[in-house]
Parts: structure tokens; sequence; C-alpha cells
């Protein structure tokens, strides 16, 4: 059965983890078809923007710990048991991580991957890993440190302790807070505003700031510089800029 679902809404991708049983805990399979999915949403022209929610009262409660529990190190390390995870960080397309409940472990992780997190006023944030021997795997030491500073970043990981939604606003981990019952109207409408805007504009803006988290200042900026240069080559910065001095909505092209 499949557990995870797709629905195109104009040019948003609404992509829902579907195991509320399991609390949408990551097994194999969830990694294996979201990866797949969201390759198939990068190469397809008509979407601009995914928004990934989880059914249920979680968005994913973590890697599946039942799962990987009988494992061994040949295992995990020569099947490579998240390289899944990297193509799913490697998508050119913004992905809002619409954040419903919890977000433990790999959840957070997975949240952590995408460009913006919006959370329901309910969502709880969390690395318990600790707890069960291990640390965090999908990433979450390293974006977690990004996101949110050493400081916060060792309380959460060390303690394993879970934050609240108003919390992980405060030191900087979500991007909006949502009343729980508006959060997919939110997220919506944050995916809309930025699918109305022309994709080569759209990309360029995501890796930037992607960038930006791993190179030194004077590099980051020559980026910027280039990228931005570059879309004086496409339509849409046309027809942006005439449609300002125009004073009329610009129609982009994606060009
Ligand atoms: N893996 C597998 N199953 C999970 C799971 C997980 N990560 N999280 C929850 N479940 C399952 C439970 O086993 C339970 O299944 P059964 O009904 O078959 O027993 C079902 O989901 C519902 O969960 P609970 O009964 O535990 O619900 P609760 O409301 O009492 O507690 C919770 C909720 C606090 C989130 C609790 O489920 C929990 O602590 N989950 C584990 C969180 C965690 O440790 N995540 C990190 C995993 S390791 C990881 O992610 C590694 C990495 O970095 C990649």
């Amino acid at each position: 059965m499949q557990i995870v679902d797709f629905e195109q809404k104009g040019r948003v991708a609404v992509v829902t983890l579907n195991r509320p049983e399991a609390l949408n805990a990551l097994n194999y399979q969830t990694m294996t078809e979201l990866s797949a999915l969201i390759v198939q949403i990068d190469r397809n022209p008509e979407i601009a923007v995914t928004v990934i929610t989880g059914a249920g009262r979680a968005f994913a409660a973590g890697a599946d710990i039942k799962e990987m529990a009988g494992r061994d190190v040949a295992d995990m390390y020569l099947n490579d048991y998240f390289a899944g995870w990297d193509a799913f960080a490697a998508c050119r397309k913004p992905v809002i991580a619409a954040v419903n409940g919890f977000a433990l472990g790999g959840g957070c992780e997975l949240a952590m991957m995408c460009d913006l997190i919006i959370a329901s006023d309910k969502a709880k944030f969390g690395q318990p890993e600790i707890k069960l021997g291990v640390t965090p795997g999908m990433g979450g030491s390293i974006r977690l440190t990004k996101a949110i500073g050493k400081a916060k970043a060792m309380d959460m990981v060390l303690t394993g302790r879970m934050i609240d939604a108003a919390e992980a606003d405060r030191i900087g981990l979500v991007s909006r807070v949502a009343p729980h019952d508006e959060l997919m109207t939110v997220a919506m409408e944050a995916a809309e505003t930025i699918a109305g805007y022309g994709l080569p504009a759209i990309l360029a803006a995501k890796e930037m700031v992607g960038r930006a988290l791993e190179l030194p200042t004077t590099e980051g900026v020559r980026f910027e510089r280039r990228l931005f240069t570059a879309l004086f080559a496409t339509e849409d910065q046309k027809e942006g800029m005439a449609a300002f001095a125009e004073k009329r909505p610009p129609q982009f092209k994606d060009r």
C-alpha cells in the first residue's frame, strides 16, 4: 500500500505522509516513495512549489524505530539506509513543511530539509534520538545547529526534550506559526504566493539562500551576483520590471 499521497493544486504539489497509525514514522518505503516523488516534482514544469504535511496527529515521529532496531552496522553503512533523504533534500524547487503535530527525530530533520517550516500551534519539535542510544542521523546535528545555533541545538540534541511551536518560533526553527485549524490554509497561501512568481527567480532564490549556509561571505556574495546577473537573460526579468513601470501585474512565463 502506498504511504505518500500526492495531489496537484494549480502550481502547488500537496504531499501527505499517510501512515497515521505509526505517527508517520519514516520507514524505508516512505523515504523511497517520497524521494522518487520529489524527483518527479522537480522535473515537472507545471509544479513550482511543494507543501508537505502529515496525516493524523504527527508530521512524522522520526525514523521508524521498529524497522531500524534489528539492523547491524554493516547493513546501515553498506546499504546507506538514509541515502534517499539526500535525494529529497536536493529538490531545486521550494518545499514548505506544514508541521501539523509531532516532528521528532527524522521528522524534525525532514522539516529542516524543507525551505519554509509553517507550524501548527499544536506542533512539537525534538531530537530525542539520544534516548534510543543514538544521535540524529538525517542531518539534524548540522541543520539544527545552523538554524538555531549551538546553545539551543545542544540543549535539544543532548537532552532530547521536546519544544512547542511557540519556542520553535522564538528560537528561529520555524518560519511561521498558524492556528492548528488554519495550518493548511496558511501553508497553501505561502505556496501560492511563491508559485505566482517565475521559476527561474524561484530556483535562483532557493539556491542562493541555501548556499549562504555553506559558503564564506565573499564567495556567497559572488555566487548571488552571478545568479542575479544571469536572471537578466530571462523574459521574466523583462516582464517583471516592465510590469512595475506600467503599474500592472506581471505575467511570468518561467522563461
Ligand atoms: N518509529 C516507529 N513507530 C513509531 C514511532 C517511530 N519513530 N513513533 C511512534 N510510533 C508508533 C508507536 O510505536 C505506536 O504504535 P503501536 O500503536 O503499534 O504501539 C504508534 O506509533 C502511536 O505512538 P504512541 O502510542 O507512542 O503515541 P503517544 O501519543 O503515546 O506518544 C510520541 C507519541 C511521544 C511521539 C511517541 O510515539 C514517541 O516517543 N515516538 C518516538 C519518537 C522518537 O524517538 N523519534 C526518533 C526516532 S529515531 C530517528 O529519527 C533517527 C534519525 O535521526 C533519523
